[in-house]
């Protein structure tokens, strides 16, 4: 059976980057009638920052672990099995400040993690999630064109890239609703602008 993991991280009910993941879940329970959907709203509920318990606790070897550093990292274990248990996964991204918002870093800080996600081999760290498939729905204000001297503000898309392959998943494809200001300034309304993207998000959940 499949497994959706379904991740949004913006804060707002009328979020754009929300409802292209909707769209994206939707086509795939289209698709995918008896597969399964995991919901992490990252801004309903933050995951805790990790701090110097959470820390020793990731590298203290498992059977050495206090009951105090287990509980540390219990949410931990929660969300990587989440992503274990996934082989597509749909992460909505509202860009805000160049960046992911801190829900969704925290989220990160959480399920990277030695010896469950990635390990050390010989030639270094090695990711530990295999067969997995990720699309990406950014939603930005501004444009971010690659080749444009914008190009450089956008730490999200190369980010989440890179972080995304540190633990293994490499099928990576992303959908970019940019430009999302347009619609606030009233010069595009909100379904025109969206129209291209929802097609793309579901042309990639079929
Ligand atoms: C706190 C905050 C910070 C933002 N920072 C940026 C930014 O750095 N660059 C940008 O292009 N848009 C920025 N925006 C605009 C959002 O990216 C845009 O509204 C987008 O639609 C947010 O995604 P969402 O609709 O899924 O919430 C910001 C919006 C907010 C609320």
């Amino acid at each position: 059976m499949s497994t959706l993991l379904h991740i949004d991280s913006s804060p707002l009910e009328s979020s754009i980057s929300r409802e292209l993941t909707r769209e994206f879940t939707k086509t795939w329970k289209t698709k995918n009638p008896s597969g399964k959907v995991i919901d992490r709203d990252l801004a309903a509920i933050a995951p805790k920052p990790i701090d110097q318990l959470w820390i020793g606790a990731a590298f203290t070897p498992e059977a050495a672990r206090t009951p105090e550093q287990v509980a540390a990292l219990s949410e931990s274990d929660v969300l990587i099995s989440e992503l274990e248990q996934a082989d597509e996964i749909v992460i909505g991204i509202a860009m805000h400040n160049f960046s992911v918002p801190s829900v969704l870093k925290l989220w990160i800080d959480q399920v990277v993690r030695s010896g469950k996600t990635f390990a050390y081999g010989a030639s270094g760290p090695e990711g530990q999630l295999k067969d997995k498939r990720v699309t990406v729905a950014i939603a930005s204000g501004g444009v971010y064109e690659s080749g444009t001297p914008a190009a450089s503000m956008d730490f999200v898309a190369p980010y989440i890239r890179s972080i995304l392959g540190f633990i293994g998943i490499t099928d990576v494809r992303f959908v970019t609703a940019a430009g999302a200001s347009q619609i606030m300034m009233g010069a595009i309304d909100r379904e025109t602008f969206l129209k291209p993207t929802l097609d793309q998000v579901r042309e990639l959940a079929a």
